[in-house]
Formats: C-alpha cells, sequence, structure tokens
C-alpha cells in the first residue's frame, strides 16, 4: 500500500484526533517531508484531510473496517467488510469478483468513480462523504422473488434513515427526506447458464456532502444527511444501523418465507401508496395510474385509469413520477 493511503487508514482509525509528525517519526521508516507529502496527496485528491502545524487530521469520519466489524458482530449474518480506497464502482467490484465473495461480504468504498444509478445512470459520489456498499448474497430463492430484494433493502434503509429525519420510500428504490433524495438502491444479479448464483444489493446514501458537492440543477431534488440535520455524519454508525435492519428482515423472512414485516414498512413509508402517477415504460406513452398497494411479491399494485382491475409493475421495469410532488 501506498504511504498517502497507509497514513489515511490510521486517520480513519484515529478521527478526529491529529496524526502527528512525532508520532510517525518514531517509526523512522520516513521523513517529516515524505510524510508531509503524502498528506498533500490526500488533500489535493480531495479526501477530507486537513494539515496542521504538527500532523494531520480527518474533517469527516470515514468508513473503517474495524469500527463496522465491531459494531455489527452481534448480528446473525457474518457481514465481513472489504473496503477499497478508490474502484469505479461497489457494485461492478462485487460482481467481477461475485464467485470468491460470501454471503454477507460487504464492498464499500471511500471514492467511487463510476457509480451505476438505476436505469443506466451514472451515481456520483463525493470522495469520503458519501456512503458506497455492495452487499453480496447467495440466497436461494426463486427469480420471482427477487423484487422483494429491493423492498426488502428500502425498509432496511429507511428504518436507519429514520434518526435522521423523517425517511420517505419513493417506490421502489429512492429514500427521500424533506422531499429530498438522500438514499438509492442498485440490486444486480448474478446468473450463469440461466440460474440465479446470487445478488449484489448496491446502495449508496449521501452523508456529509455540503451544497458545494451538488450540481445546482439537483439542489431541489437531492440532499445529505448533514445538510438535512447540520450534523456530521457517522457513515459506521449508519451503516451498522442498516445492515442490523437489514439482517432482521432478511433472516426473518428466510424463516417464515412471510414477507409482511418489511412490505408493511414500505407501505407505511411510501411517498406513492394513493397517489395519481404516470408510468413511463420504454418505447410507450406514459400511463396514468393510482397507486393502490404493494403486494406479497413486492410489486406495486396500480390502477390504470379507465380500467377496473389493478396491475402489478414490476420494480425493474418502469420508471414513476408523481403528478403531484411528494408530500
Ligand atoms: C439510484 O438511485 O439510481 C441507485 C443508486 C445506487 C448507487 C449505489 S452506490 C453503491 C453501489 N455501487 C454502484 O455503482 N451503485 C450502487
Amino acid at each position: 500500500m501506498t504511504l498517502d493511503f497507509n497514513l489515511l487508514n490510521r486517520l480513519i482509525e484515529i478521527y478526529p484526533n491529529v496524526l502527528s509528525f512525532n508520532q510517525l517519526l518514531k517509526n523512522d521508516m520516513h521523513s517529516k517531508h515524505d510524510y508531509l507529502e503524502a498528506f498533500r496527496t490526500l488533500e489535493n485528491r480531495q479526501f477530507p484531510v486537513a494539515i496542521s502545524s504538527n500532523g494531520a487530521y480527518l474533517t469527516t469520519p470515514m468508513v473503517s473496517r474495524s469500527i463496522l466489524t465491531q459494531l455489527t458482530n452481534t448480528l446473525s449474518m457474518n457481514f465481513s467488510y472489504i473496503v477499497k480506497e478508490i474502484i469505479p464502482s461497489t457494485n461492478s467490484f462485487a460482481l467481477e469478483k461475485f464467485s470468491t465473495l460470501k454471503e454477507g461480504d460487504v464492498i464499500l468504498t471511500h471514492h467511487q468513480t463510476k457509480g451505476k444509478g438505476r436505469l443506466g445512470r451514472e451515481w456520483s459520489s463525493s470522495i469520503g462523504k458519501s456512503v458506497a456498499l455492495s452487499i453480496v448474497l447467495h440466497p436461494k430463492v426463486k427469480p420471482e422473488s427477487l423484487p422483494l430484494f429491493t423492498q426488502l433493502t428500502a425498509a432496511a434503509l429507511c428504518e436507519s434513515l429514520k434518526k435522521y429525519g423523517d425517511a420517505k420510500i419513493k417506490w421502489p428504490n429512492d429514500i427521500l427526506i424533506n422531499k429530498k433524495k438522500i438514499a438509492g438502491i442498485l440490486i444486480e444479479s448474478q446468473f450463469q447458464d440461466n440460474q440465479l448464483q446470487g445478488l449484489v444489493i448496491g446502495v449508496g446514501i449521501n452523508t456529509n456532502l455540503t451544497s458545494n458537492d451538488f450540481d445546482e440543477t439537483l439542489l431541489n431534488k437531492a440532499s445529505s444527511l448533514k445538510m438535512e440535520t447540520s450534523k456530521t455524519i457517522d457513515p459506521n454508525e449508519l451503516i451498522a444501523d442498516f445492515l442490523a435492519s437489514f439482517d432482521s428482515y432478511y433472516n426473518e423472512w428466510l424463516e417464515t418465507q412471510n414477507a409482511s414485516s418489511f412490505i408493511n414498512l414500505c407501505k407505511k413509508e411510501s411517498v406513492l401508496m394513493g397517489r395519481e402517477i404516470n408510468v413511463f415504460s420504454p418505447k410507450q406513452q406514459p400511463r396514468q395510474a393510482i397507486v393502490k398497494d404493494i403486494n406479497t411479491q413486492g410489486e406495486l399494485m396500480v390502477l390504470y385509469h379507465g380500467e377496473s382491475s389493478v396491475t402489478p409493475l414490476k420494480s425493474l421495469d418502469f420508471s414513476i413520477r408523481s403528478n403531484s410532488g411528494y408530500s
């Protein structure tokens, strides 16, 4: 590992304290000049590192493997963390290495350079100020159950974000606070010879971004936990809360084959329930409908204008825009 990332890892572990030149020089491996250069490299690469007269410190808490391991060691799932300094996408990494990864492996990165959003969109994350994680699962489920993973993840995410504000779910995969998008979910599946090998549950959360980190055109649609609460967010605490919720819903569902706990939460917190929506599907005119329910398969049940019975929407096939805002 290069000296700058070695120092970054040490800074993360001791946040918010200063890693002093005196401490570093005790090892005598490098000169003060080397350490200063390495801190400057981190600073220039936009990592939240501040250099002081006696050393350097992190201005924002960042994801730590050891803290996460400690915070989640009583959960039923054996979560195991792989934290990469910089990778294009945690989902792509998990899919590429899928055969070598086991159930409960969680990929995280400080800097995701080519994050993927739903419907082929880009997902940008600010260095050290947003959470990008992917959970690897090898569940023994039928492909028909796949939409339920989106509901399960949305329920767990919404629950863990309630600490920071009135989190709501915009079906199927956006979490909003004060009507602005705070987090998104992208689930990708891995098939081999038509057989489902498993899933990658990708979650992006805007934690410590400030308004400068957003494109101006996005500021009325997206926000961060820090902007909504005026507090610095500890990503490790948030991830641990999310994984605890995920663990509990996942295990209950596997044991009972009953998804009602997380489906009920999704219904309760959905901004779309009872709303008039436009349903956009590829190569078709948008159609107006009213949202009636989420069924036990995790599908949104809508009543199209002019029709008398409800129709399920598959979460992966449609994009929905509300007619009347989300409040
Ligand atoms: C969306 O709202 O469109 C979904 C965004 C999902 C982003 C996360 S960040 C971690 C994981 N890796 C990716 O490349 N995408 C997901």
